[in-house]
């Protein structure tokens, strides 16, 4: 494990605790996170250089969750040690990074998985097999909430710090990058670093269909909302819920032929689809161990990562670019 910060702790708690998988090493260069790693993992080495690690021949994999401008260098370090390598999200900063670590993985022959970690969900893994069985017809449309109040981060904008896990997903469902993103964001709290706390985006299929997706830290209400609109019914993913949190709403969205000036589409019965309570993290953690193990490729692969890291750069240049569209190089 490199990087026990805020969400690198939740890893070393689950890699302490999941049967087949021995935590070796905890890496941080700060001593208050190796102190609280080593209370919850008493066995693991604590280290304060990477290179310790690296050089280790008995060591299968690692886990990078360190700050995002970090990821590339070490991933790279990493596998070309020899090593398999889960690493946070985003893959990289740069998408020249990202796919030079795919090419990376593929050379070395290890497995490079993401921290995409919506795509482990049990919510998310039941409605994907909802969508690819056919459930919600044509999927036309996907938007995303994603609010809150904090933590707000100071070198990574409320866009690159919270859409990946979207666009995760829409990469997923849709089956392809987006043709061109669209965004628009805010630089609203006068404090050092002039990042934006509010980003609104839009990403455009070269089919025509979209994906629309909210991410800001400047929100009173917690929200983690996901609306998927489809040609026979639509599904609400609502994460903040106690119950309920997924739903399927029946709705015929067929335009009848002899339609007048307006139609209006008839609501149908509301579905309650039940999901494992399990933590999405250790069904992550599991799906790497598997993937070392058997050397399957995760469902959070490398390309996966790229995909993203593709979206966020060309998010982010509409940003700077007031949000005039950005098209996406073609890479079919
Ligand atoms: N999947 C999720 O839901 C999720 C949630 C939160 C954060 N994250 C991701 O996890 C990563 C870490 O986020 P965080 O909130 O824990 O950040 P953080 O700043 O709290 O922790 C980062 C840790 O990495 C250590 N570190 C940095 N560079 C290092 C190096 N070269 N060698 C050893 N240690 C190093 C720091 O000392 C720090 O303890 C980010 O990429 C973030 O996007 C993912």
């Amino acid at each position: 494990m490199i990087g026990a910060g805020g969400w690198g702790q939740n890893h070393v708690r689950t890699f302490a605790a999941l049967e087949g998988a021995e935590l070796r090493y905890v890496c941080d260069t700060s001593a208050a996170a190796l102190r609280r790693a080593g209370e919850l993992s008493p066995a693991a080495r604590l280290v304060a250089d990477v290179d310790a690690l690296f050089a280790d021949p008995e060591l299968d994999a690692i886990v990078i969750a360190t700050d995002a401008s970090s990821h590339a260098d070490l991933a790279r370090r990493a596998m070309r040690s020899g090593k398999d390598v889960l690493v946070e999200k985003p893959l990289a900063l740069d998408p020249r990074d990202a796919e030079e670590l795919s090419r990376l993985s593929e050379q070395t022959e290890r497995v490079l998985m993401v921290g995409h970690l919506l795509l482990y969900h049990p919510a998310v893994e039941r409605l994907l097999a909802l969508v690819h069985g056919g459930r919600l017809g044509r999927l036309l449309h996907m938007h995303s909430e994603r609010q809150n109040l904090g933590v707000m981060r100071r070198q990574e904008n409320a866009w690159y710090s919270l859409a990946p896990h979207d666009l995760s997903l829409a990469h997923l469902l849709f089956g392809a990058e987006p043709e061109r993103v669209i965004a628009q964001g805010v630089c609203l709290l006068d404090v050092p670093g002039e990042v934006d706390d509010v980003v609104h985006a839009w990403l455009r299929y070269a089919d025509g269909r979209i994906a629309q997706i909210a991410s800001s830290w400047l929100d009173p209400l917690k929200t983690r909302r996901l609306t998927l609109v489809g040609t026979r019914a639509m599904a609400v993913f609502d994460d903040t819920l106690t119950q309920g949190q997924l739903t399927i709403h029946d709705a015929d969205l067929t335009v009848p032929a002899d339609a007048g000036s307006s139609v209006r589409f008839a609501r149908g019965a509301v579905e309650v689809v039940p999901f494992s309570p399990r933590s999405p993290l250790e069904i992550e953690c599991e799906a790497f161990l598997r993937s070392v193990r058997d050397r399957s490729q995760p469902l959070a692969d490398a390309k996966s990562g790229v995909a993203v890291v593709r979206a966020l750069d060309a998010g982010q240049r509409s940003l700077r670019a007031g949000g005039l569209p950005v098209i996406l190089e073609d890479r079919s």
